[in-house]
């Protein structure tokens, strides 16, 4: 197979690289497929700059890393491109949300609410504020490694609860979402268990799988023990040392590894537009090697 002469930029010593010769419109080959996949795995969090993609052309490049997964929220998505979930402080002319405003104001990681989470998200920057409204990125290999040898016995063979409804209803009751799910949405929205500490399928490394947005509960220690020990797992994943900021320039295409990392949508002045577009690709059911 011939070489991809393809380069990613690093963008921190804690992750993030840049990738600035590629155009997505165009067919990609295998060796530059295969090493925009590498670029993943070793940056976690990859930015394609000045990337004019249509709905469907974001698809057809999210679909080369695997099925896409549609959400729950089926009112802030594509109406003829259902994998493509619109994030947007945009209305309709009758006053409608045209996406999703204010998601993803809190650390998470995308969907650890479900079986199978997904490996990654590529989110694509269609308008954008002047400033702020940027993304925070952690690396949760970091987080992992640098817990004490103490604390990483005691999360051998731990697992946690993840759910969206009891985050959702939680956020709802402190007036930080404004928005409602139905009957049917609930209905799909069972709590799962995830081990604590994933392996990561591709790379082998050990990252910490808990998340502010939808960890609500470690599993199968007493109660006490299991909200400090969560406690002090979540006070880990928010250190700044392990952190990584984007902030975004119009057009740019963002790929991050979900197994790996977690994030964390920040304000804007809601004067100007934010208006992305997201795609999910499905993942593996998490596991501790
Ligand atoms: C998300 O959680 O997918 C949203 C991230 C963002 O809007 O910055």
């Amino acid at each position: 197979m011939r070489e991809s002469t393809m380069i990613a930029n690093a963008l921190s010593p804690v992750m993030g690289a840049e990738i600035l010769d590629l155009d997505l419109t165009k067919a990609l080959d295998s060796a530059t497929f295969e090493a925009i996949h590498q670029a993943l795995l070793d940056h976690l969090v990859i930015v394609f700059r000045n990337q004019r993609l249509s709905a469907a052309q974001h698809v057809a490049f999210s679909r080369r890393f695997g099925d896409l997964m549609v959400h729950v929220k089926t009112e802030y998505l594509l109406p003829n491109q259902p994998e493509v979930l619109v994030l947007s402080n945009k209305k309709h002319s009758d006053g409608r949300p045209v996406g999703f405003e204010d998601a993803g104001r809190y650390w998470h990681s995308d969907m650890s609410y479900v079986e199978e989470p997904p490996l990654g998200s590529l989110l694509h920057a269609i308008e954008i504020p002047p400033e702020k409204g940027d993304t925070l990125y952690c690396n949760m290999y970091m987080a992992y490694e640098a817990l004490s040898a103490a604390t990483k016995r005691r999360l051998e063979g731990l697992q946690a609860s993840h759910s969206y409804l009891a985050s959702f209803e939680g956020k709802t009751k402190s007036g930080y979402a404004r928005d409602t799910l139905t009957e049917e949405q609930k209905a799909q929205l069972q709590e799962v268990t995830h081990p604590v500490v994933r392996t990561h399928p591709k790379t082998g490394r050990c990252a910490l799988y808990v998340n502010p947005g939808f960890t609500v509960r470690l599993e199968d220690l007493p109660k006490d023990e299991a909200a400090e020990l969560l406690g002090e797992l979540l006070n880990q994943v928010s250190k700044p040392e392990f952190q990584f900021r984007h902030v975004w320039q119009p057009h740019d295409l963002v790929f991050w590894d979900n197994r790996c990392t977690m994030h964390h949508a920040t304000p804007y002045d809601t004067q100007f537009t934010r208006h992305m577009h997201r795609t999910t690709v499905k993942g593996d059911r998490p596991f501790a090697a």
